[in-house]
Protein backbone atom coordinates (compact mmCIF):
# COMPACT_ATOMS: atom_id res chain seq x y z
CA UNK A 1 0.00 0.00 0.00
CA UNK A 2 1.28 3.27 -0.88
CA UNK A 3 1.41 5.93 2.03
CA UNK A 4 2.24 9.39 1.22
CA UNK A 5 5.53 10.68 3.13
CA UNK A 6 5.76 12.53 5.97
CA UNK A 7 8.51 15.49 6.93
CA UNK A 8 8.48 16.88 10.26
CA UNK A 9 10.80 19.21 11.87
CA UNK A 10 11.31 19.17 15.49
CA UNK A 11 12.34 22.42 16.25
CA UNK A 12 12.95 21.53 20.27
CA UNK A 13 13.66 24.53 22.49
CA UNK A 14 15.24 26.48 19.73
CA UNK A 15 14.05 29.43 17.54
CA UNK A 16 12.29 32.56 18.45
CA UNK A 17 9.06 33.76 16.73
CA UNK A 18 11.50 36.00 14.41
CA UNK A 19 13.86 33.25 13.61
CA UNK A 20 11.00 30.73 12.95
CA UNK A 21 9.31 32.67 10.70
CA UNK A 22 12.03 33.36 8.34
CA UNK A 23 13.05 30.12 8.47
CA UNK A 24 9.32 28.60 7.36
CA UNK A 25 9.36 31.21 5.05
CA UNK A 26 12.45 30.46 3.51
CA UNK A 27 11.91 26.44 3.52
CA UNK A 28 8.95 27.77 1.44
CA UNK A 29 10.29 29.85 -0.96
CA UNK A 30 12.99 27.77 -1.78
CA UNK A 31 10.78 24.62 -1.90
CA UNK A 32 7.21 25.58 -3.47
CA UNK A 33 5.49 22.30 -4.91
CA UNK A 34 6.76 18.82 -3.07
CA UNK A 35 4.43 16.96 -4.61
CA UNK A 36 3.63 13.60 -2.62
CA UNK A 37 4.54 14.52 0.88
CA UNK A 38 3.18 16.18 3.69
CA UNK A 39 5.56 18.65 5.48
CA UNK A 40 5.28 19.25 9.31
CA UNK A 41 7.32 21.21 10.98
CA UNK A 42 6.97 21.96 15.47
CA UNK A 43 8.06 24.74 16.79
CA UNK A 44 8.03 25.88 20.51
CA UNK A 45 4.77 26.91 21.55
CA UNK A 46 5.20 30.40 21.99
CA UNK A 47 6.04 30.63 18.23
CA UNK A 48 2.96 28.27 17.37
CA UNK A 49 0.54 30.92 16.66
CA UNK A 50 2.98 32.91 14.38
CA UNK A 51 4.05 30.02 12.51
CA UNK A 52 1.06 28.64 11.61
CA UNK A 53 -0.35 32.40 10.24
CA UNK A 54 2.62 32.62 8.22
CA UNK A 55 2.05 29.12 6.79
CA UNK A 56 -1.63 29.65 5.99
CA UNK A 57 -2.38 27.85 2.84
CA UNK A 58 0.92 26.68 2.58
CA UNK A 59 1.51 23.35 1.67
CA UNK A 60 3.50 22.85 5.33
CA UNK A 61 1.36 22.32 8.62
CA UNK A 62 1.78 22.79 12.26
CA UNK A 63 2.71 20.69 15.46
CA UNK A 64 2.74 21.50 19.01
CA UNK A 65 6.08 19.39 20.43
CA UNK A 66 4.10 18.02 23.41
CA UNK A 67 0.34 18.28 25.49
CA UNK A 68 -0.97 17.73 28.97
CA UNK A 69 -3.47 15.09 28.82
CA UNK A 70 -6.23 17.27 30.92
CA UNK A 71 -8.30 19.62 28.57
CA UNK A 72 -8.20 22.58 30.84
CA UNK A 73 -7.54 23.46 34.86
CA UNK A 74 -5.24 24.12 37.78
CA UNK A 75 -2.04 23.01 36.08
CA UNK A 76 0.16 25.43 35.89
CA UNK A 77 2.61 26.05 33.37
CA UNK A 78 0.90 23.07 31.05
CA UNK A 79 -0.43 23.52 27.43
CA UNK A 80 -3.42 20.81 26.44
CA UNK A 81 -5.00 20.09 23.41
CA UNK A 82 -7.20 22.53 23.00
CA UNK A 83 -4.40 25.62 23.89
CA UNK A 84 -2.42 23.97 21.28
CA UNK A 85 -4.89 23.13 18.66
CA UNK A 86 -6.19 27.30 19.02
CA UNK A 87 -2.85 28.03 18.61
CA UNK A 88 -2.72 26.80 14.73
CA UNK A 89 -1.23 23.16 15.20
CA UNK A 90 -2.60 19.71 13.58
CA UNK A 91 -0.23 17.29 14.72
CA UNK A 92 1.32 16.98 18.37
CA UNK A 93 4.96 14.80 19.28
CA UNK A 94 3.80 12.70 21.82
CA UNK A 95 6.36 10.59 24.27
CA UNK A 96 9.88 11.99 22.45
CA UNK A 97 12.80 10.15 24.51
CA UNK A 98 13.77 14.09 25.63
CA UNK A 99 10.35 14.14 27.28
CA UNK A 100 10.68 10.26 28.60
CA UNK A 101 14.34 10.81 29.77
CA UNK A 102 14.16 14.70 31.43
CA UNK A 103 10.35 15.07 32.48
CA UNK A 104 9.35 11.49 33.71
CA UNK A 105 7.03 10.90 30.62
CA UNK A 106 5.70 7.31 31.04
CA UNK A 107 3.85 4.98 28.31
CA UNK A 108 1.04 5.82 30.77
CA UNK A 109 1.17 9.12 30.24
CA UNK A 110 1.83 8.87 26.20
CA UNK A 111 -1.27 6.97 26.33
CA UNK A 112 -3.42 9.88 28.02
CA UNK A 113 -1.84 12.38 25.81
CA UNK A 114 -2.21 10.33 22.54
CA UNK A 115 -5.84 9.94 23.42
CA UNK A 116 -6.71 13.57 24.20
CA UNK A 117 -5.11 14.70 21.00
CA UNK A 118 -7.64 12.30 19.40
CA UNK A 119 -10.52 14.02 21.71
CA UNK A 120 -9.53 17.66 20.63
CA UNK A 121 -8.51 16.65 16.87
CA UNK A 122 -4.90 16.58 16.94
CA UNK A 123 -2.69 13.87 15.13
CA UNK A 124 -0.53 12.41 17.19
CA UNK A 125 3.06 11.56 16.10
CA UNK A 126 4.17 9.21 19.09
CA UNK A 127 7.52 8.52 19.18
CA UNK A 128 9.12 4.98 20.60
CA UNK A 129 12.61 4.39 20.52
CA UNK A 130 15.30 1.96 22.31
CA UNK A 131 18.80 3.20 24.31
CA UNK A 132 22.16 2.15 23.79
CA UNK A 133 22.14 -0.22 26.32
CA UNK A 134 18.70 -1.58 25.94
CA UNK A 135 20.51 -2.44 22.20
CA UNK A 136 23.35 -3.63 23.47
CA UNK A 137 21.29 -6.00 25.64
CA UNK A 138 19.68 -6.98 22.63
CA UNK A 139 16.04 -5.62 24.41
CA UNK A 140 15.12 -3.52 21.40
CA UNK A 141 12.07 -5.32 20.51
CA UNK A 142 10.74 -5.73 23.99
CA UNK A 143 10.76 -2.49 24.81
CA UNK A 144 9.77 -0.86 21.23
CA UNK A 145 6.76 -3.16 21.76
CA UNK A 146 6.01 -2.48 25.10
CA UNK A 147 6.08 1.25 23.92
CA UNK A 148 3.85 0.95 21.47
CA UNK A 149 1.61 -1.74 23.47
CA UNK A 150 1.14 0.49 26.25
CA UNK A 151 1.45 3.87 24.72
CA UNK A 152 -1.00 3.08 22.11
CA UNK A 153 -3.68 0.78 24.09
CA UNK A 154 -7.66 1.24 24.02
CA UNK A 155 -7.69 3.13 20.59
CA UNK A 156 -10.27 2.70 18.17
CA UNK A 157 -9.40 1.65 14.44
CA UNK A 158 -10.42 4.92 13.19
CA UNK A 159 -7.82 6.48 15.55
CA UNK A 160 -5.34 3.53 14.44
CA UNK A 161 -5.56 4.58 10.53
CA UNK A 162 -4.96 8.19 11.94
CA UNK A 163 -1.99 8.52 13.97
CA UNK A 164 2.09 8.32 12.75
CA UNK A 165 4.70 6.43 14.63
CA UNK A 166 7.85 7.67 14.84
CA UNK A 167 11.02 5.09 16.01
CA UNK A 168 13.78 7.31 17.23
CA UNK A 169 16.57 5.15 18.34
CA UNK A 170 17.82 7.17 21.39
CA UNK A 171 21.21 6.81 20.77
CA UNK A 172 20.88 8.58 17.43
CA UNK A 173 19.38 11.61 18.58
CA UNK A 174 21.21 14.20 18.04
CA UNK A 175 24.63 12.06 17.94
CA UNK A 176 25.59 12.02 14.57
CA UNK A 177 25.19 8.38 14.67
CA UNK A 178 22.10 6.84 12.34
CA UNK A 179 20.74 3.82 12.18
CA UNK A 180 21.50 2.11 8.85
CA UNK A 181 18.45 1.87 6.14
CA UNK A 182 18.51 -1.81 7.22
CA UNK A 183 18.66 -1.64 11.07
CA UNK A 184 15.45 1.00 10.65
CA UNK A 185 13.37 -1.13 8.69
CA UNK A 186 14.02 -4.18 10.57
CA UNK A 187 12.21 -2.40 13.90
CA UNK A 188 9.65 -0.50 11.46
CA UNK A 189 8.73 -3.83 9.70
CA UNK A 190 8.50 -5.32 13.39
CA UNK A 191 6.58 -2.13 15.13
CA UNK A 192 4.20 -2.79 11.67
CA UNK A 193 3.69 -6.54 12.57
CA UNK A 194 2.74 -5.59 16.08
CA UNK A 195 0.09 -2.88 14.46
CA UNK A 196 -1.43 -6.00 12.32
CA UNK A 197 -2.17 -7.79 15.82
CA UNK A 198 -3.68 -4.97 17.57
CA UNK A 199 -5.65 -3.33 14.75
CA UNK A 200 -5.49 -5.20 11.73
CA UNK A 201 -4.00 -5.40 8.45
CA UNK A 202 -5.90 -2.60 6.86
CA UNK A 203 -5.50 -0.33 9.36
CA UNK A 204 -2.12 -0.89 10.34
CA UNK A 205 -1.08 -0.36 6.56
CA UNK A 206 -2.21 2.81 6.86
CA UNK A 207 0.14 4.46 9.66
CA UNK A 208 3.17 5.80 8.81
CA UNK A 209 5.81 5.10 10.88
CA UNK A 210 8.98 7.67 10.38
CA UNK A 211 12.07 7.26 11.61
CA UNK A 212 14.10 9.83 13.21
CA UNK A 213 17.73 10.15 14.83
CA UNK A 214 20.21 12.14 12.72
CA UNK A 215 18.62 12.16 9.84
CA UNK A 216 20.55 15.00 7.00
CA UNK A 217 20.43 15.77 3.83
CA UNK A 218 22.97 13.14 3.20
CA UNK A 219 21.25 10.54 4.34
CA UNK A 220 17.58 10.97 3.94
CA UNK A 221 17.54 9.00 0.48
CA UNK A 222 18.90 6.21 1.72
CA UNK A 223 16.63 5.87 4.98
CA UNK A 224 13.59 6.43 2.94
CA UNK A 225 13.99 4.16 -0.05
CA UNK A 226 12.92 1.06 2.59
CA UNK A 227 8.88 -0.16 2.56
CA UNK A 228 8.41 0.39 6.08
CA UNK A 229 10.10 3.96 6.42
CA UNK A 230 7.33 6.35 5.43
CA UNK A 231 9.37 9.32 6.45
CA UNK A 232 11.50 11.22 8.75
CA UNK A 233 11.54 13.02 12.11
CA UNK A 234 14.29 15.50 11.95
CA UNK A 235 15.64 17.76 14.90
CA UNK A 236 18.99 19.61 14.26
CA UNK A 237 19.11 19.47 10.59
CA UNK A 238 14.95 20.94 10.81
CA UNK A 239 16.88 24.23 11.68
CA UNK A 240 18.38 24.11 8.44
CA UNK A 241 16.59 25.36 5.93
CA UNK A 242 18.67 23.88 2.75
CA UNK A 243 18.92 20.58 4.64
CA UNK A 244 15.54 20.58 5.60
CA UNK A 245 14.82 21.09 1.83
CA UNK A 246 16.91 18.43 0.79
CA UNK A 247 15.16 15.78 2.89
CA UNK A 248 12.01 16.98 1.50
CA UNK A 249 13.08 16.59 -1.84
CA UNK A 250 14.44 12.94 -1.07
CA UNK A 251 10.90 12.21 -0.07
CA UNK A 252 9.09 14.16 -2.90
CA UNK A 253 11.21 11.58 -5.37
CA UNK A 254 10.64 8.35 -4.23
P1 LIG B 1 18.10 14.79 15.54
O1 LIG B 1 16.78 14.72 16.45
O2 LIG B 1 17.63 14.77 14.10
O3 LIG B 1 18.78 16.05 15.91
O4 LIG B 1 18.91 13.57 15.86
C1 LIG B 1 15.70 13.93 16.09
C2 LIG B 1 14.60 14.07 17.11
O5 LIG B 1 14.91 14.17 18.30
O6 LIG B 1 13.41 14.08 16.75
Amino acid sequence: MKRTPMIAGNWKMNLTIAAGVELVKTIHYTHRHPGEVDVVVAPPFTALRAIADTLNDSYISVAAQNIHWETSGAFTGEISAVFAKDAGAEYVIIGHSERRQYFGETNETVNKKVKAAFLHGLTPIVCVGETDAEREAGRVHEVINTQVEQGLAGLTKGQFENLIVAYEPVWAIGTGKTATGQQAEEVHASIRELLVKLTGQEAAEKIRILYGGSVGAKNAKELLSFPNIDGALVGGASLKPQDFVEIIKSAGAL
